[in-house]
């Protein structure tokens, strides 16, 4: 082919082919969570939040249907991307030919060829993705003995509330190894979706409404989630963590859970837990004490949590310290829309506290062990 004949057909310059292959980069990128600073990686080791690395047979379930639509739709970007090149070449305009083309339009065959094979591939498609979709959502068989777990959405963080055991968690949930666990959500307010990408797909937590979703974690780690449907100012800091233990670990942990907290009798814990009587006890419970509001997480075992704000930072002295002397520093919130009459929390509020307050109910929270 001479250089006169390829002219009809504009060159890629060098530069638009560097920033297609860099868009392509970050795409891909954004597949595996390669951000240094992002928080689930401390946790999770080196593939964060990554569907195509399921830890978990519900996960192996989304992860193969993923890869059939890609191939299928690998072949037919393959198919029209040919077709296309050859029509781009093969009627290109030519020096000394006629610019007029024969119209095909209304070719009866054509029309009803395109119209016909895109809807025979889309009903092959939706047979495994319906399947899948429902397999994912079945109520286990009593012989399965699956756990389950109640899942609340709330603004901003999730509540775990285990019925065969009779305690209530936030932000981080625990299962046991091997065995299924199905979850029943709902919301407290808006909208949100549970999403724990190695474990198991996206379910909404719709308020008024109570979906289910299976989940399951082949060998002990952490498995990082976060809410994925918009839910206001800091979904973006609505995560879970989930922790997949050996049934014996994870047997005691629940029983622990489940135990009342000990209320501290001296020293600055026991300050701490008479600041926490007057400033906290219209949001926070701790079973086994007077503390019963609901409007936010359950404290009673905080100690043993890795993490809180919705799981968006370690559970650390430093951290606690920042965060109550003003919370809408660490999260963006809106307390100052808090309703607790109408039982709207938007957000814990800066309560004002002194230094030595805060001393004194981080001593406190550290005893909830
Ligand atoms: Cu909850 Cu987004």
């Amino acid at each position: 082919m001479s250089e006169r004949q390829l002219s009809g057909v504009p060159r890629r310059h060098p530069s638009v082919v560097a920033l297609g292959l860099l868009i392509g980069a970050f795409a891909l990128a954004a597949c595996a969570g390669d951000d240094p600073t992002n928080l689930a990686r401390v946790v999770d080791g080196d593939v964060p939040q990554n569907s195509l690395n399921p830890a978990g047979p519900t996960a192996a379930k989304v992860d193969s249907l993923f890869w059939m639509v890609f191939w299928i739709a690998a072949v037919i970007f393959v198919i029209v991307s040919v077709a296309l090149l050859f029509a781009v070449l093969r009627f290109r305009e030519r020096k000394g030919k006629p610019r007029a083309v024969r119209q095909v339009h209304g070719n009866t065959k054509l029309e009803i060829a395109w119209t016909i094979i895109p809807a025979v591939i889309l009903a092959v498609v939706a047979v495994p993705t319906l399947s899948t979709l429902f397999e994912i959502r079945r109520a286990p068989a009593a012989e399965d003995n699956a756990l389950q777990i109640e899942v609340i959405g709330h603004q901003w963080w999730w509540e775990f509330r285990y019925p065969e055991y009779g305690f209530t968690t936030a932000n981080e949930m625990h299962i046991p190894t091997g065995r299924p666990v199905y979850l029943t959500l709902t919301s407290a307010d808006v909208i949100h979706s549970f999403w724990v990408p190695r474990l198991s797909g996206k379910r909404d937590a719709v308020p008024g409404r109570l979906n289910n979703i299976l989940l399951e974690a082949d060998a002990p780690g952490t498995y990082i989630g976060q809410c994925a449907e918009f839910c206001g100012l800091a979904h973006a800091d609505m995560r879970q963590r989930v922790f997949a233990e050996t049934e014996a670990d994870f047997e005691a942990w629940a029983l622990a859970q489940a135990t009342p907290a000990a209320v501290p009798t001296e020293g600055a814990a026991l300050a701490g837990w008479e600041v926490f009587q007057t400033q906290c006890t219209s949001c926070h419970a701790i079973s086994g004490t007077s503390a019963t509001a609901q409007l936010a997480p359950n404290l009673t075992h905080f100690a043993s949590r890795t993490a809180f704000a919705g799981a968006t930072l370690d559970n650390t002295e430093d951290h606690l310290r920042q965060w109550l002397r003003n919370p809408s520093s660490l999260v963006p919130m809106r307390p100052e829309l808090n309703d607790l009459a109408a039982g709207r929390v938007l957000g814990m509020p800066d309560l004002g506290l002194t230094e030595q307050q805060i001393t004194d109910l981080i001593a406190f929270l550290e005893t909830l062990e």
